[in-house]
């Protein structure tokens, strides 16, 4: 059985190994998420074939930030794929622009509010306002949302306080940074479990590593498929 609350990070280089990932997980993961790292190596085409051959649902992790026509032409041309969440920098014209751009299709647009890479030394390098990041975090999910975003990602430790706004009501909120208890957090910080991300409020939880890198990925998948079906 799987859940489509459970979203699979396909962070491997290639379609070939995109493929050969997804066979392994087979009917334990409903729900894919394809970053930048795959693009050159046949992201949009393994997007399609999970999308359309496979029954899969797709996310398209693309963090688009330019100008509004060009954001609104980019997501005009990957609505067409049919795909289900695509993101975008959480700025209030890059997301008024994606609307735009997916104007008649079901493509939901995911807001990215501030990296959880960054930190306020980083906020401050790029000339981005004084003040605790949590608050930047939160007036950037706030504002993205009234742009008209289907929702922000965020850190698990950022979903309870997101979920609180009224802005968020019947919003969208994606999670990464999720590590079942005793898996290895890897390179990210601020985790959180997948039931507690769950509870907080997020609707769907993204996980890499902890599945692509398991012994046997498809049992990991279960693993969490089983800790949420407790919530
Ligand atoms: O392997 P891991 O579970 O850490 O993968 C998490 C996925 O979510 C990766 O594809 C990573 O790029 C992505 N991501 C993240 N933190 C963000 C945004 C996206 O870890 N703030």
């Amino acid at each position: 059985m799987s859940d489509d609350r459970l979203i699979v990070a396909l962070d491997v280089p290639n379609v070939v190994q995109g493929l050969d990932l997804a066979a392994r997980l087979g009917d334990a993961v409903s729900f894919y998420k394809i970053g930048l790292g795959m693009l050159t190596g046949g992201g949009f085409a393994l997007a399609n074939e999970l999308k359309q051959e496979q029954g899969k649902r797709v996310f398209l992790d693309m963090k688009l930030f330019d100008i509004g026509a060009t954001v609104e032409a980019a997501v005009r041309g990957i609505a067409q794929y049919d795909l289900d969440f695509l993101t975008v920098h959480g700025d209030p014209q890059v997301v008024r622009a994606a609307q735009e751009g997916k104007r008649g299709k079901s493509l939901k647009i995911l807001a990215v509010t501030v990296l959880t890479s960054l930190d306020r030394a980083d906020l401050d390098a790029n000339l981005i306002k004084s003040g605790d990041i949590r608050d930047i975090t939160l007036e950037r999910a706030a504002r993205a949302l009234e742009a008209g975003a289907d929702g922000v990602i965020a850190s698990p430790q950022e979903a309870a306080m997101i979920r609180a706004l009224p802005q968020a009501a019947g919003k969208l909120i994606v999670t990464p940074g999720v590590r079942p208890a005793g898996a290895a957090a890897g390179d990210q910080k601020r985790i959180a479990t997948p039931a507690q991300a769950i509870s907080d409020g997020a609707n769907h939880i993204v996980v890499g590593r902890p599945i692509w890198q398991a012994a046997d990925p498809a049992a990991a998948a279960r693993t969490i498929v089983a800790e949420l079906a407790g919530i």
